[in-house]
């Protein structure tokens, strides 16, 4: 069953925790995974499922949503959205054009990185502000999402091909206490151009989801000082 929540702002959710539910799907997208291992078939068409019920919601018709040469789905020329799936959650987040600039989803499973990623992940400025004992827990974890979120949202801005360390996660005070809250937001720079986005972070069931909306008034390019 598909869940479909109102998030403010024009964002409509679009989730389940089906491995496979595919009530609707379109033989283009069927094409592109036809040769597929079978659960890259199940989140591929479970998830497009999920983005024409939120699609729907905000007035859009039935529509196959295909991939772009940069993978980035492709949207209807006046929607922003974004995709994501992992064990045990598959979901979409649309929005129109007039609420926001670009959104980006991230859905992770709930429990630590193992500790040779998070060097990768987390850049040594990251690791002195948020400390091992957050990191080496959930925190981690966060710290991957947000900037998947963000990398999402950053490339419909224009800003791609980028490197974990070039982003850097700033948390605040509740979410870095992340073992005893389970939801709290976050923001996300880009070292090098200054740009800035801003995100939020939710436990649900088993499952981290993280979410960044760029509002559709301009964003400060640079972050002052
Ligand atoms: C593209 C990427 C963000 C996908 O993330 P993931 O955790 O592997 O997988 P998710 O399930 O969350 O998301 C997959 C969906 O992202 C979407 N996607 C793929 N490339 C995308 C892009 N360039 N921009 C926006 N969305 C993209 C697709 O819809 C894809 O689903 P589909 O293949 O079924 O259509 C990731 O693989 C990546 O390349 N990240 C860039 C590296 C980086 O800087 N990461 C920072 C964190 S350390």
């Amino acid at each position: 069953m598909i869940t479909l929540q109102r998030c403010g702002n024009g964002v409509v959710l679009a989730f389940t925790d089906a491995e496979w539910d595919v009530g609707d799907v379109f033989e283009e997208e069927v094409a592109l995974v036809r040769d597929a291992v079978p659960s890259r078939r199940a989140e591929f068409l479970t998830v497009r499922h999920c983005a024409r019920q939120a699609l729907h919601a905000i007035g859009h018709g039935r529509r196959a949503i295909l991939p772009g040469s940069d993978r980035a789905p492709m949207w209807p020329d006046d929607v922003h959205g974004s995709l994501t799936h992992c064990h045990g959650m598959r979901a979409a987040a649309v929005v129109s054009a007039d609420h926001a600039r670009s959104v980006g989803l991230d859905a992770e499973p709930w429990e630590p990185i193992p500790g040779d990623i998070l060097d990768l992940v987390a850049s040594p400025e990251e690791q002195d502000r948020l400390g091992a004992r957050f990191l080496s827990g959930v925190g981690g974890r966060l710290i991957f999402s947000a900037k998947e979120a963000a990398f999402k949202a950053m490339h419909t801005l224009g800003t791609t091909a980028m490197e974990p360390h070039e982003l850097f996660v700033d948390l605040d005070a509740a979410s870095i206490a992340v073992d005893l809250s389970s939801n709290g937001s976050f923001v996300v720079t880009h070292v090098d151009t200054g740009l800035r986005v801003c995100g939020v972070w939710d436990q649900r069931s088993d499952t981290l989801m993280t979410f960044v909306r760029v509002p559709a008034e301009p964003l400060p390019s640079r972050i002052a000082g």
